[in-house]
């Protein structure tokens, strides 16, 4: 059988999907992570663990695999496997595709997981009616996938796209990434949580989700400062939307992501503060779409990479 799985990891899952060639769903499963970061060697442990679980599950056997498609946060080389930089492992520049492929027989794809949502979304999403478009994730951190003429687009050497660490800040807040004044140091979980007076909001990325519902519920219910903590976050973003479309002029934008729960980041004010600051101020501004697919979609998405690059190599042989 032809069988290709796609895994999205998370802060505190790994969501695994197995396609077939066609692109449809054999069964999907979750794994839970046993920590938000690793060494090398323990990170490839875990991927493999959750693929084998995975496969149990859904009662296929692994070795029917021909091919594993991986989206994980931060820059990753998809042409060779390397893990330059990611907030899932304690070590920078790590042969990741290496230690993975010792453990798996079939090929396997790494790839940033906001490119690969962008895939999803190319393939089984708003993205079929589009040709260039941009996916902006909003979790722990901020990411980007660009599509161009039904493309991702992942720049000279596979690293670009990386929106969530375009600087807006002189000497700004610290960044995840280890730089200043990156925007997701302004709009991520860990930059509302750290502004809200959480000295440990780094340490502490596994374990945000009740954090941060206790800080967008005060905000609502009318407390001032979380109220403007939240409220500024709306705005740098919608700043940052707006630099996307001077530069991409993209037909449609897709907001996506775990974040969308929470509407600070589209509400109609921070859409017209993008609005206000697009250049084309003569042209409307293009679509913006919320849409809350859950993790395994991502997956599905690093699954149809693994198609894609599967199909490339059998023709290439
Ligand atoms: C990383 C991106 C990633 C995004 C969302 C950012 O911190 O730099 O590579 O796509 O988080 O996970
Ligand atoms: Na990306
Ligand atoms: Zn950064």
């Amino acid at each position: 059988a032809h069988i290709v799985a796609g895994m999205k990891v998370t802060e505190r899952t790994v969501s695994t999907v197995l396609l077939d060639f066609e692109g449809s769903q054999i069964g999907e499963h979750t794994f839970p992570l046993p920590a938000p970061d690793f060494t090398p060697e323990g990170f490839a442990e875990v991927l493999h663990a959750a693929l084998e679980a995975a496969a149990t599950e859904v009662g296929v056997a692994s070795d029917t695999i021909s091919g594993i498609g991986i989206g994980l946060a931060g820059t990753v080389e998809a042409s060779t496997n390397l893990v330059h930089w990611s907030p899932h492992l304690t070590r920078r520049n790590v042969q990741l595709g290496a230690l993975l492929q010792e453990r798996f027989s079939a090929p396997v794809f790494l790839d940033n997981d906001a490119n690969l949502v962008a895939m999803a979304e190319l393939y089984f999403g708003h993205g079929r009616e589009v040709s260039d478009f941009l996916v902006v994730t909003i979790e722990s951190g901020v990411g980007l996938g660009i599509v161009l003429g039904n493309e991702i687009y992942r720049g000279a050497r596979g690293c670009g796209a990386e929106f969530g660490h375009t600087k807006i800040q002189l000497d700004g807040a610290l960044c995840r990434c280890g730089q200043r004044g990156c925007l997701e140091a302004y709009v991520a979980d860990y930059a509302l949580l750290r502004e809200a007076g959480h000295e440990d909001a780094f340490a502490t990325w596994g374990a945000q989700d009740h954090r941060m519902k206790t800080l967008i519920d005060a905000a609502l219910s009318g407390n001032a400062r979380a109220a403007d903590i939240v409220d500024r976050a709306g705005r740098i973003f919608a700043l940052g939307l707006a630099n996307l479309v001077n530069i991409f002029d993209p037909q449609l934008i897709i907001l996506s992501g775990e974040r969308m729960q929470f509407d600070y980041l589209y509400a109609e004010q921070v859409m017209e503060a993008m609005r206000d600051s697009i250049i084309q101020v003569d042209m409307p501004p293009p679509e913006v779409v919320i849409h809350r697919w859950g993790n395994h979609m991502w997956a599905k998405g690093a699954a149809a990479y693994a198609i894609d690059r599967v199909a490339e190599i059998a023709l290439r042989d």
